[in-house]
């Protein structure tokens, strides 16, 4: 028995609105950890690269950061490609006032995704889906919002690997095929890897990502 597995495992977890004022307070007070929840990331950093990568040519294209906190990957999209439409969603408004001007902002929750049908060419989430709660509904809300072929990549952690770090009570990791599972139900192509902070260094497989095709 993998009891780090079963742990990781809540199932049928509800965020009731008590749990969900928990977890706004609890990242609105983060907001003003830096060093913890940084506005700023290095372009080098692999997981950066590889949704960049994943997406595409951005010039043009909508693209929502699920979870995004401070911004500070669509920070770097933005810099990248001053063409591309930049939004970001998170459930705590303290961590939205760090996001930069010209990204466009909504509070929210990313199981009650506030756009319409396929507004977006792509998604991306990064270590924001393991806050979710309700897992299988924020991933159906993503790939809604996600226009036919518009691309979606998540980073998080290995539900392997549950126990490594502290976490709050409400976190849960994934298994790949977990993640991989509830992808499937709406994108065509899905896949998943292990990934580290950079290139050159071998995954220790706290970090997954998983790209999708819808
Ligand atoms: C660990 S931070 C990661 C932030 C950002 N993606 C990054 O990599 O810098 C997790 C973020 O998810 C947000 N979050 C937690 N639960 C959420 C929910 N249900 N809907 C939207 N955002 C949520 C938190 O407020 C926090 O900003």
């Amino acid at each position: 028995m993998n009891w780090r597995r079963l742990f990781s495992r809540k199932p049928g977890a509800r965020l009731t609105p008590e749990l969900r004022a928990r977890i706004q307070t609890s990242f609105d007070e983060a907001a003003r950890d830096e060093e913890h929840f940084p506005s700023t990331i290095d372009p080098r950093i692999y997981h950066v690269k590889l949704i960049h990568e994943h997406l595409g040519n951005l010039a043009g294209r909508r693209v929502l950061d699920v979870g995004c906190g401070k911004g500070r990957f669509a920070r770097v999209f933005q810099e990248q490609e001053p063409r591309a439409e930049l939004w970001g969603l998170d459930i705590s408004e303290e961590m939205l006032r760090y996001v930069p001007a010209g990204i466009r902002t909504r509070a929210g929750a990313m199981t009650d995704l506030p756009f319409e049908d396929a507004f977006f060419d792509g998604a991306y989430a990064t270590e924001s889906l393991e806050h979710a709660v309700e897992i299988e509904k924020a991933v159906s809300e993503i790939c809604r919002v996600v226009k036919p072929g518009g691309r979606i990549a998540i980073i998080d952690k290995n539900a392997e690997h549950w126990g490594r770090l502290h976490t709050p009570e409400w976190e849960k990791w994934f298994t790949r095929k977990e993640l991989e599972r509830l992808l499937r139900r709406d994108c065509r192509e899905v896949s998943s890897r292990f990934v580290s902070y950079w290139e050159d260094v071998e995954p220790d497989g706290l970090f997954l990502a998983w790209l999708a095709v819808k």
